[in-house]
């Protein structure tokens, strides 16, 4: 565990779907500050078409207080620019979510240098992360789930991130993704993680604990034979 000064009152939870059953289940619980989605959870909602894909991101805008991050799928510069901006215009809540390559690296720059938004997508190294940061990135997104899944701690990735924003004093937020988990969620707390992106399961996982249940049976049980 690292002994960094965080400057934020608590890290955010955003949560990781394009589903707004969930995403209004989660805002209803009151701990919700931002939404991530990508192509895939789009489409697993069957979100397809500019028109639909566009309007989806509004209603997600309109359900959250916090930030909403769209990716873009073009992979060439012009491409994600002009895909970019147009996602930008939708919504001020809007963040840009950029894949982690060179394109993206000057599209990063580039919007930086415009004042819009940007969540710098499938971070799996700290060479990455630092090269995002200094792009301009407002997020990075280091997904641990799928380095555990390849043998590798994803959790070493997010205390390196931490150490090196630490030492520059970058600004880049370091937005755990690709959470499983509810152990993931804690342990991204202890190292510095700014945010965690997690399914509504991971969210509520949060709450659980037999003793709890326990506790909580035997303080009814007990009120009852007292009456
Ligand atoms: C976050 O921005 C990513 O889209 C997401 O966390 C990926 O998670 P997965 O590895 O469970 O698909």
């Amino acid at each position: 565990m690292n002994t960094f000064v965080q400057n934020q009152t608590s890290m955010k939870f955003f949560i990781d779907t394009a589903n707004l059953d969930q995403i209004k289940e989660a805002q209803d619980l009151g701990v919700l500050d931002g939404v991530t989605t990508n192509p895939s959870l789009m489409a697993k909602e069957g979100i397809h078409g500019d028109a639909r894909v566009k309007q989806h991101y509004i209603d997600i805008c309109n359900i959250v207080d916090g930030d909403v991050s769209a990716e873009v799928i073009s992979t060439d510069f012009a491409g994600m620019v002009r895909e970019g901006e147009a996602l930008a215009a939708l919504h001020p809540q809007i963040v840009v979510k950029v894949p982690m390559i060179k394109d993206g690296i000057k599209a990063i720059k580039y919007f930086s240098d415009k004042g819009i938004r940007t969540n710098c997508t499938l971070i799996f190294s700290a060479g990455q992360a630092l090269i995002a940061a200094k792009a301009g990135a407002t997020y990075v997104s280091p997904f641990l789930g799928r380095l555990d899944d390849n043998s590798t701690d994803g959790m070493d990735l997010i205390a390196q991130i931490r150490l090196i924003y630490d030492n520059y004093m970058f600004d880049t937020q370091i937005l755990a993704a690709s959470i499983r988990h509810t152990m993931h969620i804690v342990r991204c707390a202890e190292e510095g993680a700014d945010v965690a992106t997690c399914p509504l399961s991971a969210i509520l996982g949060l709450l659980n604990h037999p003793l709890t249940d326990i506790g909580l049976a035997k303080f009814l049980a007990d009120f009852e034979a007292n009456k």
